[in-house]
């Protein structure tokens, strides 16, 4: 394990005033987002989605990376492979490499994330392509008498197991448990179930023994749930979120890039402003795939005539979450 690789990748990673996009939807993800735009989902169309988005005039200035999807990093793009054409840019390559959600046995509403069986393989050959990062997403709900120990406590391990194969490789892992907005919980519900998964994650990727100078941690801010009658502030979120890290995340792990999760473009631009305000020991940052993308989807509609409109739209989300993440 090449210790100084991970470092360098986590740190370019983390480039001030730089965040992830995250464009790794799956097939049915990707085929859910435009079916909002009445478009159907194809390699080519989804080519053309992530094209508009890839060769947006400046974008290298506010993304320092991006995380695709098995089929994208096979892609070309005017000649040459997506990954060699972002790094073009000096925008780094990454890849999901998690397979998705199944339910967990016996626990009804949650979820465990699946993906270890080959991922070896996997991820080698995505080495061969040019990943330098990967991704994984555990996912934890909650609900009446949910997230249960046992759930929160299988995802961490995988996420664990998942980030030991991916520094074995010299690839950076990020590692997400995404504790989701859904549901009619409080801040405080949150605050306290996102504490223990990262409590447990933490606990996991120490019994790895992961380097973590070479992860970057992708989490949920603590927010009310989306059905919430009160929604918290972004100075109340802001606060919940810093100081549920402070208690759990080490410092010695370099970055933090957080996930939208369902909150409007303008909502993940303002809880961000917030909680970078207030700060800590890591680089705190973001890794959106909605919010990112979400205007610059309406404009496009599939369509080649609103590509520079579209991709105006997208730098000017990208620039404004840039600025966001930079409030310190
Ligand atoms: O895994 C989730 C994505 O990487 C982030 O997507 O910002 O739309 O939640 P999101």
């Amino acid at each position: 394990m090449d210790i100084s690789i991970l470092k360098q990748t986590a740190q370019a990673l983390m480039a001030s005033g730089k965040g992830i996009l995250a464009a790794d939807e799956s097939t049915k993800t990707i085929q859910r987002r435009f079916e909002k735009i009445g478009l159907q989902s194809s390699p080519e169309t989804n080519l053309a989605y992530r094209k508009m988005l890839f060769t947006t005039p400046g974008i290298e200035q506010f993304l320092s990376g991006v995380i695709l999807y098995d089929e994208t990093i096979r892609q070309s793009i005017n000649g040459v492979s997506v990954p060699k054409y972002l790094e073009s840019k000096g925008i780094l390559p990454g890849i999901k490499v998690d397979q998705g959600l199944v339910d967990l046995p016996n626990s009804a509403g949650e979820k465990v994330t699946e993906g270890l069986e080959g991922l070896k393989e996997r991820l080698s050959e995505y080495k061969q392509l040019g990943a330098k990062f990967a991704k994984w997403r555990a996912v934890i709900t909650i609900g009446e008498g949910i997230p249960t120990d046992n759930c929160i406590q299988q995802n961490a391990e995988r996420l664990a197991e998942y980030a030991k194969l991916c520094q074995e490789q010299g690839i950076v892992p990020i590692v997400e448990p995404e504790v989701l907005m859904d549901g009619s919980h409080d801040l405080a519900k949150c605050w306290e179930v996102t504490a223990k998964t990262l409590k447990a994650v933490f606990n996991r990727l120490k019994a790895h023994k992961i380097v973590l100078e070479g992860m970057v941690l992708k989490p949920n801010m603590v927010i009310s749930g989306k059905e919430s009658s009160i929604q918290a502030s972004s100075q109340e979120i802001a606060e919940a979120t810093v100081q549920t890290f402070l208690e759990v995340i080490p410092k010695e792990v370099p970055g933090i890039v957080f996930l939208s999760g369902g909150q409007t473009p303008d909502q993940a631009t303002e809880n961000l402003a917030a909680i970078t305000k207030i700060g800590g020991p890591w680089q705190l940052s973001f890794s959106y795939g909605r919010a990112l993308q979400d205007e610059a989807l309406t404009v496009w509609v599939g369509k080649e005539e609103n590509v520079q409109a579209a991709q105006k739209s997208f730098l000017e989300r990208a620039q404004k979450v840039s600025e966001a993440r930079s409030t310190r």
